[in-house]
């Protein structure tokens, strides 16, 4: 219901590029003025250019005198200012710079272009002897996160195992207008329109098919490629599950009523009551609103990196724990400053702040809601993972009209949004049980096939 009344409410702000055809995505090219054809794959590597470094020093270190903030209030009104000393002196002067891009550049990182854009991505492959087959995974990060979300779990991803007759290949590009990957300069690059990108990205790299697994923006973009591109993607895995169909909308408002036909009793308090969880969207979602409508108007403020910090930070903190909008420190303590500080170098020292929020805009709007792919079925074997604290929770009754092969759901009693990152170890089990399911699925699907 809830993003339903936001679609509305957009239709009639943004949205003026009409939809593509299913040929015309795959013929757009987003490169704009630098388009480029050269789909030949290049070796990158992240720097902190020294010049770089010294500026943001420089911003940090004449930043200006902050409000206090109200008494006793924590995070209820924003990122506790009386906190943003600590993160800004350590972020000049404990953060190392030197060492944490070497520590970001221990996967190797390629380049390539795809419809134009240069995209960016990690490609970790496993050592494999002959009996193991080696599976492809593309991995889609959100925002306001980045690649760095799986660097813990990549090296569980690609474990070898004398458990499992498959290994897993990980592919992890950024996003377009996100990081290391190009920013279009055409209006329309919305979530659909990327699920195209990557799954020509695959192409390119030489996989006709693979698996997909993705949070945030990557769940949406993943759940997309597998509405428009069923064939390509062998199972879609995401602990971001989202049907944003009237069909769903509706089972949850009619949960109202009766909460046991939609869900469990052990989740249902995480659809209801009603009145706590919509005004609790509604409190803590300003930002999407925000960068729905007028994301060119929010990226200036980010040049200070004291703005950004606690722009993004906040928002660390509030789709980790509900309970830490409550805690002075906003809870962030489930992650490493350094976990949290290199994911906000990349958004830095790419300037991508802008580029990245203009993903709303270019999702949630007319056109978006008029072409219907949002709600257009699919196949395609899906496994969704729930952690306790995800933003919005979807039990299978809701998200079958949309993920007719809905095979299993895991429910997480703890844990929050960025699963990846706060907890390496669960994520990577869960998604190596799913493609475990899904290669099973497939192998008795061709078996009946036969018969
Ligand atoms: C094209 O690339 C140049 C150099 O990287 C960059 O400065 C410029 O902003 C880009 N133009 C567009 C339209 O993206
Ligand atoms: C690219 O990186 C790979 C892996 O580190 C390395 O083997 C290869 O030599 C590099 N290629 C170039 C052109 O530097
Ligand atoms: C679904 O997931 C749970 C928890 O990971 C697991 O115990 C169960 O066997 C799975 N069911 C199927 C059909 O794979």
């Amino acid at each position: 219901m809830y993003f339903l009344l936001k679609f509305v409410v957009y239709a009639f702000v943004v949205g003026v590029v009409a939809s593509l055809t299913i040929e015309e995505r795959d013929e757009a090219n987003w490169g704009g003025d630098n388009a480029s054809s050269d789909t030949s794959i290049t070796n990158f590597t992240i720097e902190f250019e020294d010049e770089v470094v010294k500026d943001l020093l420089y911003r940090i270190n004449n930043r200006r005198k902050l409000t206090p903030p109200l008494k006793d209030s924590a995070f209820t009104y924003g990122f506790n200012s009386d906190q943003l000393p600590d993160w800004m002196n350590y972020w000049a002067n404990t953060y190392n710079f030197a060492e944490r891009v070497q520590y970001l550049n221990q996967y190797t990182h390629y380049k390539t272009y795809v419809q134009g854009l240069g995209i960016h991505f990690l490609r970790v492959t496993p050592e494999v002897s002959s009996d193991v087959e080696v599976v492809p995974l593309l991995l889609l990060h959100g925002w306001p996160g980045s690649v760095r979300e799986f660097y813990d779990a990549i090296p569980l991803l690609t474990a070898v195992s004398s458990d499992r007759d498959f290994a897993v290949e990980v592919i992890a590009p950024s996003l377009p207008g996100f990081g290391f990957s190009d920013a279009t300069s055409i209006q329309g690059l919305g979530a659909t329109e990327m699920a195209t990108v990557f799954k020509n990205f695959m192409k390119q790299l030489g996989y006709n098919q693979f698996y997909v697994q993705g949070g945030d923006w990557g769940g949406f973009i993943g759940s997309m490629i597998a509405t428009l591109y069923p064939d390509v993607v062998l199972g879609y895995h995401t602990n971001f599950a989202i049907a944003i169909s009237p069909l769903s909308f509706a089972t949850w408002f009619a949960g109202a009523v009766s909460p046991s036909l939609v869900a469990d009793t052990s989740v249902q308090d995480r659809l209801y009551p009603l009145l706590t969880t919509l005004p609790w969207m509604m409190r803590e979602t300003g930002y999407l609103h925000l960068q729905s409508t007028k994301p060119d108007t929010l990226g200036p403020a980010m040049e200070s990196p004291t703005g950004m910090l606690s722009y993004i930070l906040q928002l660390f903190s509030m789709s980790s724990r509900r309970e830490n909008v409550d805690k002075t420190d906003g809870g962030l303590d489930l992650f490493t400053k350094e976990q949290l500080l290199d994911n906000l170098m990349i958004y830095w020292i790419t300037n991508s702040f802008t580029t990245s929020s203009r993903l709303y805009a270019e999702t949630f709007n007319t056109r978006n809601l008029l072409e219907g792919i949002w709600a257009t079925p699919t196949s395609v074997p899906t496994w969704t993972a729930h952690t306790k604290h995800e933003m919005i929770y979807m039990s299978p009754a809701m998200l079958k009209s949309k993920f007719t092969n809905l095979i299993n759901s895991t429910i997480f009693d703890d844990y929050g949004h960025f699963f990846a990152f706060e907890q390496p170890d669960e994520y990577s089990n869960e998604v190596l049980n799913a493609i475990s399911a899904f290669r099973d699925y497939r192998a008795k699907s061709d078996t009946c096939q036969l018969i």
